[in-house]
């Protein structure tokens, strides 16, 4: 349990900020004291588990026995469920093939914004700021204001300060960007209603169909039936940009180094996307039924995943004693599920280190692959991550020519992972497109 209260903690944080929790914390502990271990992290007694059994019991069974720390709100049951529903279902199959068209725009628009008559570009922030525009407007239908994304910085950057209100400091400086930003959602959300009630009023059903799949409808229908309250709209907009930052921006970060690294997969993945444009008419754009045809980018964006989950795990807590494995967990101690656990697992993935995107020719069992966790609490976002990858992966590799700066770049956490110049690559237009 190491020492007391503090525990383990700077060991666990100092393998995490040079991302090595696997190797340099988990692994050895595993080898020491088996899949089922404790330790104290952060004062908390906390039982780290490892395969995908314990995936399976520890993220399914959640409304029994446990319950989610940093949960959408820190809802549970049904009003977890039905938030959650809410999200995940503007990308029913159907609404996530919809929103590709707009995607699509959205990406072009930005790479003509910033990439244009370039050399250089800073991957990961160009990926930040183009997920967070992707937010607001494809998911919430939201136009970005000016100066909006820096107002969330502002707030990034104090969640994770010491709670000081003075003036100056980050934390401070945090909690009045978090007033702005609610101030001007509340307007935002407030406009939607009175239109939506509008609407109703004059016998429409509220809402139309090219609207169905944004977000900010189905919140602001959910708080006209009762359902949630203004507050549960506004924080669940604003926990939806954390959401999907920076583990998108990580993930595309990481898939373009994958792909630098492999030259071979490049080659069939370049091909996958210069076949698809082929046959596209002069100046027609990808729609839905292309991302089904990107098969290939999807394994290679999977097996990047599963070498660098932008979220490596996340912590429950046992709210009774839990009987697992022949061991008591009691009430009140965390558990720490990872990634890692299963994803360096060789039962599962054989060579588990090597890069191999063929190897999800296979399917896996459940609770195996878990870069957007799974059981109730599965990523919500994990449908438009994925479009915004393939999309991304599409019009980069159709249009430039691209090489990493610093092909070694080490990646490190504050408290997710980003490579630590933000990933500069060099480009140059492919001669034969533009
Ligand atoms: C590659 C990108 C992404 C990765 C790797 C990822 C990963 C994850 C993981 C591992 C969880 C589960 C955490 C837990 O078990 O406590 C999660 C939850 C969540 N993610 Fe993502 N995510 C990604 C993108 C997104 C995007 C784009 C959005 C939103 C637009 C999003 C919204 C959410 C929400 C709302 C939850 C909470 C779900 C709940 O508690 O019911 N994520 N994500």
């Amino acid at each position: 349990m190491g020492l007391p209260w503090i525990g383990e903690t700077l060991d666990f944080y100092r393998a995490q900020q040079a991302n090595r929790l696997f190797e340099d914390f988990v692994q050895p502990r595993i080898a020491r004291d088996g899949k089922v271990f404790k330790t104290r992290l952060m004062g908390s007694p906390t039982v780290i588990v490892s395969g995908a059994e314990a995936n399976r019991f520890f993220l399914s069974n959640e409304f029994k026995l446990l319950m989610g720390k940093n949960s959408i709100m820190g809802k549970h049951g049904e009003q977890h469920r039905h938030i959650h529903g809410l999200i995940a279902s503007s990308f029913g199959s159907s609404s996530a093939e919809s929103l590709v068209p707009k995607l699509s725009k959205l990406v072009q628009r930005h790479l003509h914004a910033y990439w244009s008559g370039q050399e250089r570009i800073n991957l990961y922030e160009f990926t930040k700021n183009l997920t967070f525009h992707i937010v607001f407007e494809c998911l919430l239908g939201i136009d970005v204001e000016p100066g909006m994304p820096e107002i969330f910085e502002r707030i990034l950057e104090g969640v994770f300060m010491p709670a000081v209100m003075i003036p100056g400091t980050k934390f401070s400086r945090a909690m009045k960007a978090r007033k702005e930003i609610e101030s001007l959602f509340v307007r935002i959300v407030r406009k939607k209603k009175e239109e939506l009630e509008r609407e109703i009023l004059e016998g429409g059903e509220g809402g139309n169909k090219e609207e169905e799949a944004v977000l900010l409808l189905r919140y602001v229908v959910a708080m006209l039936r009762g359902e949630m309250t203004e507050e549960e709209v506004i924080d669940n907009m604003v926990l939806m940009v954390f959401g999907a930052q920076d583990t998108t921006s990580f993930a595309i970060a990481m898939t373009f180094r994958m792909l630098a690294r492999h030259p071979h997969c490049y080659q069939l993945l370049l091909k996958e996307h210069m076949d698809l444009k082929s046959r596209k008419r002069e100046g027609e754009d990808i729609n839905g039924e292309d991302i089904k045809k990107m098969s290939y980018t999807w394994k290679v964006a999977r097996e990047t995943l599963r070498l660098f989950p932008p979220i490596f795990g996340s912590f429950r807590e046992a709210i009774v004693d839990i009987e697992y494995e022949g061991f008591t967990i009691p009430k009140g101690w965390k558990v720490l599920w990872t990634t890692y656990g299963t994803h360096f697992d060789p039962e599962h993935f054989p060579d588990p280190t090597s890069f191999d995107p063929d190897r999800f020719d296979e399917a896996k069992p459940p609770y195996v692959y878990m870069p957007f966790g799974g059981g109730p609490r599965v990523c919500a976002g994990s449908q438009l991550a994925r479009m915004n990858i393939l999309v991304l992966v599409h019009h980069v590799v159709t249009r430039y020519d691209w090489s990493p700066i610093h092909p070694d770049e080490p990646v490190t956490s504050d408290p997710l992972p980003f490579p630590v110049h933000g990933m500069p690559i060099r480009i140059s237009p492919k001669r034969s497109v533009d």
